[in-house]
């Protein structure tokens, strides 16, 4: 037996590894979560061996294994993915990473996701961890612990304590473009994320969103991703369908992103076992309470109409390094602004994990009438979500060292009971009643066009007989390309005659101010 062998055997007998030539270790998903994931590491070409069983260490006794899938690399990180496929649902698998030489990581476990859209999810939603205190000139960013690197480190040591489901990151990992040395705070967020693994191995699998500090393909790159700049995933299998937007494309120009998401809400609402929610995550708000940045007016304009149309509950938001919670609300007749209304949607952000802390825009008289409740301090939210209704709690990074630890691995679970909360005026938790499972029945299936496809003309019929307001056509780029008024009508024709062929998406909003969207084909 060669030396190398007697050592591993001996590190087995002691439980540990090898000095593995591979780190960084991270979770993610690419297709069903509740059959599939993805395991990422820093490294070489390792091999993953996995099973429902414990075996610990013992890489031969697991009885699966996978190879590289992928090799990717991002700011001179080499980074490599095994895509395992054919889990079986809500179940606790084991895996060890065996690298090329033959070293062993730790044992770590992950749990799928259920098949089943009456079992509960409970997910960690946050962003903003940024990287650490910093000086840029005479420009200071604070932190109240006068270091933001160690903020972010408790919310990671929280994830580890609290077992979530999954962990929803919204984007601005790192500072990169502030910063020379991006490899450097790259390592040092992957290497840090390794504090959100419990201590008997148990790690959590992330979606994620591009924020304005990460370059194009960065998440792709070094998390391996479905698609390179924006997804969806379903969890439980019809309990909710969540949206990943890339904010850093234009909500209106940007038509891959638009034609897609459209594309993706109508598919997945004209079926028969629609989602019974769908929440989206993006990462600079729509309108913003932190920092200057205020209306962001394509979002407002093109992506608010279809969340509104589609029944999206729930949007999560980062960037500003503040914290809001909103009332349900909806845009108003101007798309400057949100009004609340009790159909409307719940906003949250504006991201804070460990990122230094900025100021609220908009506070005493000149409060929006829509924020439940804003302040600054560093957290993120926790949600739980079943087929009734989804529970919005927002944790705060303190006391991290005596939260007492979850054990249950539970999908669904509740927080650790000294968990400390944030508990603002109005309440420390909101609540989202599912009463319209999934289709916005106040602001749909009033009108309806014909014929569809088209080659000349459509007409919008009306449900009632006599309507104001206008019709506006998108063409497949985003660009408005027809604004028509209608007065006292019940049908108006729309002629499309001029047109290219392709794609067009018909906007119908009343002076009421319903809106409903057609997807309409020209010939
Ligand atoms: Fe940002």
């Amino acid at each position: 037996m060669k030396i190398t062998n007697l050592m591993f055997v001996f590190a087995l007998l002691l439980g540990l590894n090898l000095n593995a030539a591979t780190s960084q270790y991270t979770l993610s998903f690419r297709d069903d979560p509740s059959n599939s994931i993805v395991v990422g590491w820093s490294g070489d070409n390792a091999t993953v061996h996995y099973g429902t069983t414990d075996f610990g260490t013992a890489f031969g006794s697991y009885p699966n294994s996978k190879t590289v899938d992928r090799t990717a690399s991002a700011h001179g990180i080499n980074r490599k993915f095994a895509r395992l496929s054919g889990l079986t649902p809500n179940t606790l698998y084991y895996f060890v990473v065996r690298d090329a030489g033959g070293a062993v990581s730790a044992r770590f476990k992950f749990k799928t996701l259920s098949d089943n859209p009456n079992d509960p999810i409970a997910f960690i939603s946050g962003g903003d961890t940024r990287d650490g205190f910093k000086v840029f000139g005479s420009y200071v960013e604070s932190c109240p612990s006068g270091n933001c690197l160690e903020q972010k480190r408790k919310g990671n040591k929280l994830v580890a304590k609290i077992r979530p489901d999954f962990i929803a990151f919204n984007g601005d990992f790192i500072m990169n473009q502030v910063t020379s040395n991006t490899t450097a705070e790259w390592n040092e967020w992957l290497n840090d994320w390794q504090l959100t693994i419990s201590s008997d191995g148990r790690m959590y699998p992330m979606t994620f969103t591009q924020g304005n500090h990460e370059d194009n393909q960065d998440v792709y790159n070094l998390f391996d991703v479905p698609m390179e700049e924006y997804y969806a995933i379903n969890v439980n299998n019809g309990l909710l369908r969540l949206y990943m937007l890339n904010s850093e494309l234009n909500a209106c120009s940007n038509t891959a992103q638009l034609n897609w998401f459209t594309t993706d809400l109508q598919n997945y609402t004209n079926t028969a076992n629609p989602p019974k929610w769908k929440f989206v995550q993006y990462h600079i708000p729509t309108f913003a309470m932190g920092n200057g940045y205020g209306l962001v007016s394509d979002q407002m304009s093109c992506w608010v109409n279809l969340f509104e149309q589609y029944g999206v509950k729930l949007c999560m938001e980062s960037h500003t390094h503040i914290t809001k919670w909103t009332l349900p609300c909806k845009k108003n007749s101007s798309e400057t602004d949100f009004v609340p209304d009790p159909d409307g949607i719940v906003y949250i952000g504006e991201g804070n994990w460990g990122a230094p802390h900025r100021t609220l825009d908009f506070t005493g008289n000149n409060a929006k009438p829509y924020i439940r409740d804003q302040e600054v301090f560093d957290n993120f939210f926790y949600i739980r979500v079943n087929s009734n209704q989804t529970t919005i709690q927002c944790v705060k990074f303190d006391n991290v060292d005596n939260v007492t630890a979850n054990t249950s691995d539970d999908l669904g679970k509740e927080l650790p009971s000294n968990v400390v909360l944030w508990n603002p005026a109005n309440g420390n938790n909101i609540v989202i009643a599912n009463e319209t499972n999934g289709l916005n029945e106040n602001s749909i299936s009033f009108s309806s066009v014909s014929p569809n496809p088209t080659k000349n003309f459509v007409k919008v019929k009306l449900d009632k007989t006599s309507n104001s307001g206008k019709i506006i056509v998108y063409n497949a780029l985003g660009k408005e390309v027809l604004n028509q008024k209608f007065d006292n009508s019940q049908e108006i024709k729309v002629d499309l005659d001029k047109m290219y062929a392709g794609t067009y998406y018909l906007f119908v909003k009343t002076n009421e101010g319903k809106v409903e969207s057609h997807r309409v084909v020209k010939l």
